[in-house]
């Protein structure tokens, strides 16, 4: 894990190296100091020697001076090697998460992802620059204050000795036992950065079912759970400093002391004396360091092994070695396919026993109940996520054969959840085929009957879409992702319920469009309204991941009892496939302009 993350610092190499550098030279003047002022002390001040005074006052005032430029070029190298470090990191996350396949993403969670890529690298920033500009210099500043003071007196380096021991040892007891709660906050975090994450996105969607309150004490838990974590750790941690203190004055006063009968018998001068003090704060100063470094490295330990786990993720839909480059026709046949989300394969099946084989050129309907696995379904073909048993081939070939950006530009999907992204709407559109002309464009809309309102709007194609696609309505944001697909000019056109919030005119429209102006291509078109696939050439009836029944509008009716309750049940009147008021189902339509 440690070799993942060093691998991003490389580029740091000069600065990681300079940096406890410049800190052990900053140690060296620190060092010289006390000696300095006890000197003044001894051979100064008492033998009122001003040009002595004057003269190592000066030469205080150089070592001090030197101290503070290598403290500051100590602290400017390990910012840029730390922060350097973390940009590095999350480059390196971001650019593995763009190859993840969507179970990949299942597994981490996009919320687990953003805390990853944020406090987790902010963790490892700060714990390395710590380790630069600390790990060398306490260390040695500790050794060498022990040894000048050792040579001054060793009756009173023994006292140091004793403290150092002893708080060492409440150090290590406490951090071991604060590191346990460290290491839950992170999984905590992950609550609640899903928790504002799903609230921001789908602020309209909880403001319309006034689910705020929910909402609030979902994050309020979140963040309680956060909380009282951070208490348990950082109360082990507080006792830190107060028994610091006392050691500190504990010693001051040993030190005084046994200093002052050592004075007092003429074995000790009050110069040595005061460098004695002096080195006692360097030794605790020292120690403080050190065990402020054990805490963030043990708190980092956490975060480096959760970043380590993003940049190791392999992604389990990958271009396979010899990739075929053309996908012949529109094509599909599935063979024995099952499919379950859990990436083992143990998970329950969503999909089984699916048998079908669409011809090139047909249009499908696809009709079901919510959760019956209509999308499961169409997400196989373009490989979204791969089948579990089976075979599943296009144009011929399985689709595993296939490289993945053919076979995506050639099998379009617009998924149930589309987002439209910031920017004009020719932006946009340029998605589905970057090179597209404004005429290709406008040719796009027109079949997916996007032109006609967009032809409404002041700016026309040039018109700007807010994030999300907030300031279109849902049924213009289907289109618009309608005719994103089409630029692709594919074999394959899926529609996972993607003219929800379209009326039935427009709909019946687009349908007419797709005849007539993509007649080779396959269109499979998953829909909560009869009217909206009865045309199809063939029509599935999903039903718990199997297909209950598949033939054209006419013979199900006859043959299919789902079919035909659905299509009396919508004939009567209530035009809607799932119960009403099934939220599941109403959120996919209306929340459209999510
Ligand atoms: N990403 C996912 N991870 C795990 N289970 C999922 C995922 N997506 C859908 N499911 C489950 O798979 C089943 C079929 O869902 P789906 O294909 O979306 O149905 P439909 O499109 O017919 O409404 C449901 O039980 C659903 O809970
Ligand atoms: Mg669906």
């Amino acid at each position: 894990m440690v070799k993942i993350l060093l691998k991003e610092v490389k580029e740091f190499k000069k600065e990681s190296i300079l940096t406890p550098l410049c800190m052990i030279f900053e140690v060296i003047f620190e060092t010289f100091i006390p000696l300095c002022s006890g000197a003044i002390v001894d051979n100064g001040v008492k033998q009122a020697n001003m040009p002595y005074v004057w003269k190592m006052g000066a030469v205080m005032l150089a070592l001090a001076l030197g101290g503070l430029i290598s403290g500051c070029l100590g602290g400017i190298f390990g910012a840029k090697a730390a922060t350097g470090f973390a940009r590095n990191l999350r480059k390196k996350m971001y650019d593995n998460i763009q190859t993840f396949s969507f179970s990949n993403i299942d597994k981490f969670s996009t919320a687990g992802l953003v805390t990853r890529l944020t406090t987790d690298v902010t963790n490892i920033q700060n714990a390395y620059q710590m380790i630069l500009r600390m790990a060398f210099r306490a260390p040695i500043s500790l050794i060498v204050a022990m040894i000048m003071a050792y040579s001054i007196s060793p009756k009173i380096a023994n006292v140091y000795l004793i403290a150092v021991i002893f708080l060492a040892t409440i150090v290590i007891i406490l951090m071991i036992s604060a590191m346990k709660y460290f290491r839950q906050v992170f999984k905590k975090y992950d609550d609640l950065n899903e928790s504002v994450q799903e609230n921001t996105n789908a602020i309209r969607v909880v403001k319309a079912y006034v689910r705020e309150d929910y909402e609030v004490s979902k994050f309020k838990k979140a963040s309680e759970n956060i909380y009282k974590m951070f208490v348990k750790a950082e109360s082990k941690v507080v006792i830190n400093m107060p028994v610091m203190m006392f050691t500190i004055y504990g010693c001051i006063i040993s030190i005084s002391y046994v200093g002052a009968h050592m004075i007092s018998a003429g074995a000790l001068t009050t110069g040595k004396l005061m460098t004695l003090l002096q080195y006692c704060m360097n030794i605790l100063f020292s120690l403080m360091m050190l065990s402020m470094i054990f805490v963030m490295v043990s708190m980092s330990m956490a975060s480096a092994e959760r970043i380590a786990e993003v940049i190791k993720e392999e992604p389990d839909i990958t271009n396979p070695e010899n990739p075929v480059m053309t996908v012949a026709n529109g094509d599909i046949e599935f063979k024995d396919v099952d499919f379950s989300y859990a990436v083992d394969g143990k998970g329950e099946a969503v999909l089984k026993d699916i048998n079908l084989h669409i011809r090139s050129g047909e249009t499908i309907g696809i009709i079901g109940p919510t959760g019956s696995a209509k999308s499961s379904l169409v997400n196989l073909i373009s490989r979204l996520y791969d089948v579990t048993a089976g075979e599943l081939l296009v144009g011929g070939k399985n689709v595993k054969e296939y490289d993945l950006q053919v076979l995506r530009d050639q099998v379009a999907v617009v998924l149930q959840k589309n987002v439209l992204f910031s920017g004009t709407i020719l932006d946009n559109l340029r998605w589905g085929n970057k090179d597209a002309t404004l005429e290709e464009c406008q040719a796009a809309c027109k079949i997916a009957c996007a032109d006609e309102f967009i032809q409404g709007f002041e700016n026309g194609y040039d018109t700007y879409i807010e994030q999300g696609g907030s300031n279109v309505s849902g049924g213009q944001k289907q289109r618009l992702c309608i005719a994103r697909a089409l630029l692709k000019k594919p074999k394959i056109l899926i529609l996972d319920d993607s003219t929800s919030a379209v009326d039935t005119a427009t709909d019946a429209k687009i349908r007419k469009g797709f005849l007539e102006e993509i007649p080779d291509t396959t269109k499979i078109i998953i829909a909560q309204r009869i009217s909206s696939i009865q045309a199809a050439d063939r029509i599935i009836v999903m039903e718990e991941g199997r297909i209950n029944g598949i033939g054209s509008h006419d013979e199900l009716i006859k043959t299919n009892e789902i079919y035909k309750d659905v299509y009396e049940s919508q004939n009567g009147g209530s035009g809607d496939f799932d119960e009403v008021g099934d939220p599941v189902k109403s959120q996919n339509t209306e929340g459209g302009d999510r």
